[in-house]
């Protein structure tokens, strides 16, 4: 367990469908992150991976169990507060990165700073995010990697407790995958946000403070790494 947990976890559970069709995709899950750690939550495709993250980002709903962010238990707000809770406290990475294609690089993280009572100073975000230049352009008119730092600039702009990210590398070369974790790497050091990253790729697990792994919806390894990787030495 970390001294100091931002997210915490206890006796998750989670199904869909039902009768023949019923599916428990997770079983009793705890597991906690503390605040500032990056960590990294692997296992098999239709482990229950995404459906964790979606609970965690309180998109949908947990049969049992509760989920505790920076002191906000999720299973006792209105949906009223809990989509405060997504406004204020989160920020949630695709893999398809989900930008808007009319809106220009620096209006698809506007559109989020608008709704941030903290936001963060966007030119100075577009910088970190090596996007300044790009800040005119439209979505398809920049690389995957670039819409990818535009998705993740727009989760950061509203200075979330916890940014949650969903294979943010999946559908990036080697070189650019590396570039967006080193940014996430940054991101936590800079911005101290508590970062959950769902991936495939184990070799990602040696840049974190955590490392999660679930099994046919179950936690079948919870470490704390003694020593990191730096994003940029990762290989595989
Ligand atoms: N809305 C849904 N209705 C029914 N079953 C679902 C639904 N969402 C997910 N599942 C099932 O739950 C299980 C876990 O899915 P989940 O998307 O969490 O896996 P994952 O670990 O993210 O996999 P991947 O690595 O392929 O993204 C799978 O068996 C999936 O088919
Ligand atoms: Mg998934």
């Amino acid at each position: 367990m970390p001294a100091n947990p931002y997210l915490q976890v206890s006796g998750l559970c989670k199904h869909y469908g039902e009768g023949e069709a019923r599916v428990s995709v997770l079983h009793d899950v705890s597991c906690a992150v503390g605040a500032g750690e990056i960590c990294v939550l692997l296992g098999p495709s239709g482990s229950g991976k995404s459906t964790f993250l979606n609970l965690v980002g309180g998109l949908e709903a947990a049969d049992a169990g509760s989920i505790t962010v920076g002191g906000t238990e999720l299973t006792a707000l209105t949906p009223k507060q809990l989509g405060e809770y997504r406004r204020d406290k989160l920020g949630f990475v695709f893999q398809f990165y989900n930008l808007v294609p009319d809106l220009t690089i620096r209006e698809n993280i506007e559109v989020t700073a608008h709704l941030s009572a903290n936001p963060l100073a966007i030119d100075n975000l577009l910088r970190s995010l090596g996007l300044y230049e790009h800040r005119a352009k439209f979505p398809r008119q920049v690389s995957g990697g670039q819409q990818q730092r535009c998705a993740i600039g727009r989760a950061l702009v509203k200075n979330p407790g916890l940014l949650l990210c969903d294979e943010p590398t999946g559908a990036l070369d080697y070189q650019t995958s590396k570039e967006i974790l080193e940014l996430m790497e940054t991101v936590n050091r800079d911005f101290g946000c508590t970062i959950v990253i769902v991936t495939h790729n184990d070799a990602i697990k040696h840049m974190a403070h955590r490392v999660l792994r679930l099994r046919d919806g179950q936690l079948v390894e919870n470490v704390a790494n003694a020593e990191r990787m730096r994003a940029r030495d990762l290989t595989w």
